[in-house]
């Protein structure tokens, strides 16, 4: 095992995983980090909540990027698909679970959401 690069590997995930610590929705409202970047602003909530659920696809939750089971979601609309995650749906919890999320922090969660299940091919 080449150790110089080992050692860099470790330096890498620990910058990666605090900054997944300082980026998490328990900022209580105050300053945003991060709108300018290439990443999108929901993307940090949906890392620390929604991921669990919707990247494997628990419940029957639709998967991230997964175009297929996201067209009929969006057809109902951003607004319908923004009070399903607010109040719950069926098996989706209310919020989430992300229980000190605003509902803007929600909204962004979405949008991204629905960002990842545009078929690029199209538009
Ligand atoms: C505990 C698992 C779980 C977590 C955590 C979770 N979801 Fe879900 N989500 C689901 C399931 C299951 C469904 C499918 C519900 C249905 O159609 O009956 C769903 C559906 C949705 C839908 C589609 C709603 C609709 O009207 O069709 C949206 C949007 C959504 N989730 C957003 C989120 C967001 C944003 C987060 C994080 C803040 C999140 N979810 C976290 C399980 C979860």
């Amino acid at each position: 095992m080449n150790k110089p690069v080992f050692r860099r590997m470790a330096a890498v995930l620990l910058l990666l995983s605090s900054s997944l610590v300082f980026t998490g929705c328990s900022e209580g409202g105050g300053t945003r980090v991060g709108q300018s970047g290439p990443s999108h602003p929901g993307k940090a909530v949906y890392n620390d909540y929604c991921y669990s659920c919707h990247n494997p696809g628990i419940n029957g939750a639709p998967r991230i990027g997964d175009v297929d089971e996201w067209r009929p979601r969006i057809a109902k609309g951003k607004a319908l698909l923004l009070a399903s995650t607010v109040n719950g749906l069926a098996r989706m919890p209310a919020k989430g679970l992300c229980y000190s999320c605003t509902d803007e922090d929600l909204s962004q969660a979405v949008d991204y959401m629905i960002a990842q299940a545009q078929p690029f091919s199209e538009q």
